[in-house]
């Protein structure tokens, strides 16, 4: 049965007068359709895998018989061994007009590395005509394998486009559709209509939020922009606190933080609660500053444009929320952004300030620029106050030191527990998005003592766990808590396959896994 899915809508949301584009899936005036099906192979463009082991699976050969032999001969010229991860494209193998080969290695396939695949096939088609995408033959539970490798598809080939002024695309096909092609097609488009589809829309809300520029996302835009995509979603509340707010419930360090801006800071608070009543919540708690010049502690000028992404923690919080909600998950989820932007002015908060947070704790002020720390200390203390959560992650673009340390390989991990740190390591190589482990210990707490507050919030190095030493000054102490810095992972210079240069939007995955892995350990 071919059906085109109807849930393909999800991707072409607007977001109003602001947003217009930011969801449409191929960002153009093209926009790219994902079907799953078992026809008899049409199509002018196609993509195939191709193994390490030397023969052609079922599926390939059928598709070289079609150009009478010449696909097998072509590989062999090429030397095409099937090595994971090489791409090889052959033209004019009539009746197809181009082949997508791909090599799919030697081992079984891990989901991850299905949605890599995807993520290979998109990086190198052209986005001009529609294309048939073979995955029948590549992992033992063939059901899923189309799914996955449409889901990678679709995270590979996110482009920002908004901003660019030739619209149109050059080719006549005004709707562009991807088929994945395999003998199971109907639980390839449930899997991917019921769940993974979701988690793209998640990580592309995510990635939009930390693209779009300072100028058109503030605190105020970012609450609208959460408030859209959450339109219509079952069992979710939205609550968006302003100043007024904040002043009755002394949240000194997030006022503090977005004093300095012509926009206003917000907390944005947004509850899912698809599980038992009365069941304590898991709380994800984000980092949102909208852009963060570093305010008096002003950063130098390379580089500071990228500081509109320093909204990243809260963009993944908003769309793992999105994910969960979207499948119906039965599980208590509560999400938590701490949203300011950090500005210098005449009314900023200086260097040496001392400000007093929610839970009744003073902060020293040493350098404007650790303004993360500040707002998510209310952040937390209000989810726990609240919520009492089961367990607590905080997910934060926190340091540049954790940065160096990880490069763009791994997010850093930081617990008061080995085994949820190993947990959080397991997951994290599942869901494709690494994760590693910094110490948090007695010398990092001794070390942010201040003369004249209850803390101060920097003491030189190790920066990554000193700013988690300031977070976990906020956290209850029998409290099951993960610190999360993605300050490496948010932002790749370089692409990988299922996500292009530029803001990540990591940690939808990596949090999505989380929520799951809680609800199966049950
Ligand atoms: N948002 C930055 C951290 C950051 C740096 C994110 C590079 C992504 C890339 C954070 O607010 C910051 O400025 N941290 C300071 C802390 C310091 C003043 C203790 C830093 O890491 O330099
Ligand atoms: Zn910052
Ligand atoms: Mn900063």
């Amino acid at each position: 049965m071919m059906t085109v899915l109807s849930k393909i809508r999800l991707f072409k949301i607007g977001l109003g007068f602001i947003f217009s584009c930011i969801f449409a899936y191929a960002a153009n005036a093209n926009t790219t359709q994902l079907k799953f099906d078992d026809m008899d192979i049409k199509a002018e463009h196609i993509a195939i895998f191709v193994d390490e082991d030397g023969d052609l699976s079922e599926a390939v050969a059928n598709i070289s018989a079609k150009t009478e032999g010449r696909l097998e001969v072509a590989l062999k010229d090429a030397e095409f061994k099937g090595e994971f991860g090489k791409k090889l494209h052959l033209y004019g193998l009539a009746p197809f007009k181009s082949i997508i080969v791909v090599g799919a290695g030697e081992d079984t396939l891990s989901v991850r590395q299905l949605r890599d695949l995807g993520g290979y096939v998109a990086q190198a088609s052209n986005d001009n005509h529609s294309l048939s995408v073979i995955t029948e033959g590549l992992a033992t539970k063939a059901e899923q394998s189309a799914a996955q490798i449409a889901m990678g598809y679709a995270l590979g080939s996110y482009a920002f486009k908004k901003y660019k002024a030739k619209k149109v695309n050059t080719s006549k096909e005004q709707t562009r559709t991807v088929s994945f092609h395999s003998k199971t097609p109907e639980p390839a488009k449930a899997l991917f209509e019921n769940d993974l589809g979701h988690v793209v829309t998640g990580v592309k809300f995510a990635r939009d939020m930390g693209t779009e520029p300072g100028k058109t996302i503030y605190p105020e835009t970012y609450a609208q922009g959460v408030r859209k995509l959450f339109n219509g979603v079952a069992n979710v509340k939205i609550e968006v606190m302003g100043l007024s707010q904040m002043k009755r419930n002394n949240m000194g360090a997030l006022m503090g933080v977005g004093q300095g801006s012509i926009h206003d800071p917000r907390l944005i608070v947004v509850t899912y609660m698809g599980g038992e009543r009365g069941v304590a919540p898991i709380a994800l708690v984000g980092k949102g500053i909208t852009f963060d010049t570093g305010g008096i502690s002003l950063k130098p000028n390379s580089g500071q444009w990228a500081m509109k992404s320093d909204l990243s923690g809260a963009a993944a919080v908003a769309g793992t929320l999105y994910a969960v909600a979207k499948r119906g998950d039965k599980v208590n989820l509560v999400g938590v952004m701490a949203m300011a932007e950090n500005m210098p002015s005449g009314d900023a908060i200086r260097p040496g300030d001392v400000l007093k947070t929610m839970s009744g704790k003073t902060i020293e002020v040493m350098s404007t620029d650790a303004e993360g720390r500040l707002v998510l200390s209310d952040a937390i203390t209000y989810a726990q106050k609240e919520y009492d959560p089961r367990l607590l992650i905080n997910i934060a673009t926190l340091t540049g030191s954790a940065a160096r340390a990880m490069g763009e390989d791994y997010g850093v991990v930081i617990t008061r527990d080995w085994d949820l740190a190993q947990d959080m390591m397991r997951i994290g190589k599942l869901a494709g998005e690494d994760v590693w482990p910094l110490p948090l210990n007695k010398n990092h707490y001794k070390a942010i003592r201040s003369e004249i507050a209850d803390i101060k919030s920097t003491a030189g190095n190790p920066g990554a766990s000193i700013g988690a030493a300031v977070i976990g000054t906020f956290v209850d102490e029998d409290r099951k808590w993960v610190h999360l810095d993605i300050a490496g992972v948010d932002w790749l210079t370089k692409a990988r396959p299922t996500t292009p240069k530029g803001h990540a939007g990591w940690g939808v995955r990596f949090l999505n896994a989380v929520v799951r892995d809680v609800q199966q350990a049950e």
